[in-house]
């Protein structure tokens, strides 16, 4: 069943919107929240370990409910059913979307295809564990018997920034082995990684689902060569292990079959985490806690599915996107985390919202007349104060923005938690308040600053507020709270996708560059003049010239 495909901008939620945004944009935040007393409990949501507190974003009572009947409108709820059912959504690719079914229950039925593919998912959780719990344990040794210390995960994009970012979000949580990340085909990346690596120690997971990903196989060939510099030819079977759906390319490549975890199509890269593309999570923090992570996300899941959508946390989290996207013109949206560990968030972030929703031709193949896919964007605070927070303050563009942050932290050190957490609630306070030219005119004459002084400083300093966040205010970082907090998102970007009546699960924006680059790499290795606009040709020239 295809998805049901409506203009949101021909719904009545959307005329209805824009009168009102009309005239909500002249009022200020600090005003709604003097009108009424009761704001900050009737705009946030508890659930479970999470306080997310809507009550800063620039919306009223009518804001909201004009935005749930958008959703109404453009037919949502049944939307969700065909995303969790199993049903092919990714309809440009003819595939269904299902990760939701890697976090599920073993007691579970999702039909791909007529087919329940909880068994499977199952079958290679299981696979996973013993696996992880053989390299962790020490009892599953490389080729000399030694154990293994290291593990370098190989694979890009999908296959690389979520379980990269898990990785890091979950340091607190590792185990001994060191993990490492290559991705990039820049052949300095793979060097820096394994100049100081023993290869009797050293276990390599390539991760691709498609196994066709030039710069995967580039570095997981190269690898292998460096490999086999020190180590027999048949050593590479205990050290090479693979993810993919594509099992011949995988056993070209010389990988053992037993050392191969399969994944289906039915997930996509960028939301593949929760699979055997996770291994190299697994092999971080022990199975014990991917799983948390799995089950957290299956919490989130659940909330989504079965919350009404006033009270739903992604639902109304994508309908403030598209109220910012849409009416006030934002381009871009910040995630800021008052957590050193989420240090990669964003940047996994930027894929999963990004590659999903960049697109300009909806769902009936027809260009879109109105904004879709925001900029996502982001750095951990208090580190991002001191880098771009003066833009967000008093800059004239209009950032919202998430605020992350735990109230308990992992090592237990209070100052600097304390320390920590004044600055996560004191930016939201001062980008919702401001300061006006007259508080700082009283502030500077305290100060006893001179009459003359005081006029030529106070209108740099005056700070209009109004700046519109999101907290999200989590008990402790976890993996059971980390995988809620994925899984919000991955829900978010599918309303959204939704509502701006695009395809969310293809990126075939991403090709032609790739086949340029193919051109272009062939025309390195002859002679002849290269057909290009004037400035690629010099380019190209120049490059030849000095490789
Ligand atoms: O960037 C395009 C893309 O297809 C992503 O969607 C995907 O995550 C990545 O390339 C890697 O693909 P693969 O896992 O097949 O190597």
């Amino acid at each position: 069943m295809a998805l049901p495909s409506i203009n949101p901008t021909q719904t009545k939620a959307w005329t209805a919107l824009q009168q009102h945004f009309n005239h909500i944009q002249q009022q200020h935040l600090k005003d709604l929240f003097k009108e009424n007393p009761n704001r900050a409990e009737d705009f946030t949501i508890k659930w479970e370990d999470f306080y997310v507190d809507f009550s800063k974003n620039r919306i009223d009572a009518t804001t909201k409910q004009l935005l749930l009947q958008l959703a109404e409108e453009v037919k949502l709820k049944e939307a969700m059913q065909h995303y969790f059912e199993g049903e092919r959504i990714n309809q440009t690719e003819n595939r269904a979307v299902s990760h939701t079914a890697l976090r599920m229950p073993e007691t579970a039925k999702v039909l791909v295809d007529g087919k329940n593919v909880i068994p499977e998912v199952y079958q290679v959780k299981e696979k996973i564990k013993t696996f992880c719990d053989e390299v962790i344990s020490g009892k599953r040794t490389g080729y000399t018997g030694k154990t293994f210390t290291n593990v370098v995960n190989i694979g890009i994009g999908g296959s690389d920034l979520g379980p990269a970012m898990v990785v890091e979000s979950l340091t607190f949580y590792k185990n001994h082995l060191n993990t490492h990340f290559v991705s990039n085909v820049d052949g300095d990346h793979f060097k820096e990684v394994i100049k100081n690596l023993n290869p009797e120690t050293t276990l390599f997971v390539i991760v691709s689902k498609t196994f066709t990903t030039q710069e995967t196989l580039s570095n997981a060939n190269s690898i292998r060569d460096w490999f086999l510099q020190s180590a027999p030819k048949d050593a590479v079977a205990k050290h090479f292990i693979a993810v993919s759906t594509n099992i011949e390319n995988v056993q070209d490549f010389g990988i053992h079959p037993d050392n191969i975890f399969p994944m289906w199509d039915w997930v996509g890269g960028r939301f593949s985490l929760w699979s055997a593309v996770g291994l190299t999570i697994a092999l971080a923090v022990g199975f014990e806690h991917f799983d948390d992570l799995l089950k957290g996300a299956h919490k989130m899941d659940k909330h989504f599915k079965h919350t009404s959508f006033d009270e739903n946390i992604p639902v109304l989290a994508a309908l403030l996107t598209i109220w910012y996207n849409n009416f006030f013109n934002v381009q871009t949206e910040a995630v800021i985390p008052y957590t050193q560990y989420l240090n990669q968030f964003a940047t996994y972030l930027q894929q999963g919202i990004m590659e999903s929703n960049g697109k300009g031709v909806d769902r009936n193949g027809n260009k879109v007349n109105y904004q879709t896919g925001t900029i996502i964007w982001g750095e951990p605070g208090t580190n991002a104060q001191h880098a771009f927070f003066q833009l967000i303050h008093q800059g004239t563009k209009l950032i919202p923005a998430d605020f992350i942050g735990f109230a308990k932290p992992l090592h237990g050190n209070k100052d600097h938690q304390d320390k920590l957490m004044s600055n996560f609630f004191a930016q939201t306070e001062a980008l919702m308040n401001g300061k006006t030219e007259a508080e700082i005119r009283k502030e500077l004459e305290q100060k006893g600053v001179s009459k003359n002084e005081i006029e030529k400083l106070a209108p740099f300093k005056v700070f209009e507020g109004n700046k519109p966040t999101t907290t999200f205010f989590i008990n402790q970082l976890t993996p059971e709270s980390l995988g809620k907090l994925i899984a919000h998102y991955e829900h978010k970007i599918f309303v959204q996708g939704i509502i701006w009546n695009i395809f969310s699960y293809d990126q075939f924006g991403v090709e032609l560059g790739k086949e340029l680059a193919n051109n272009i790499l062939k025309e390195f290795y002859n002679d002849g003049a290269a057909n290009h606009d004037s400035s690629t040709n010099q380019l190209i020239s120049i490059y030849k010239s000095k490789r």
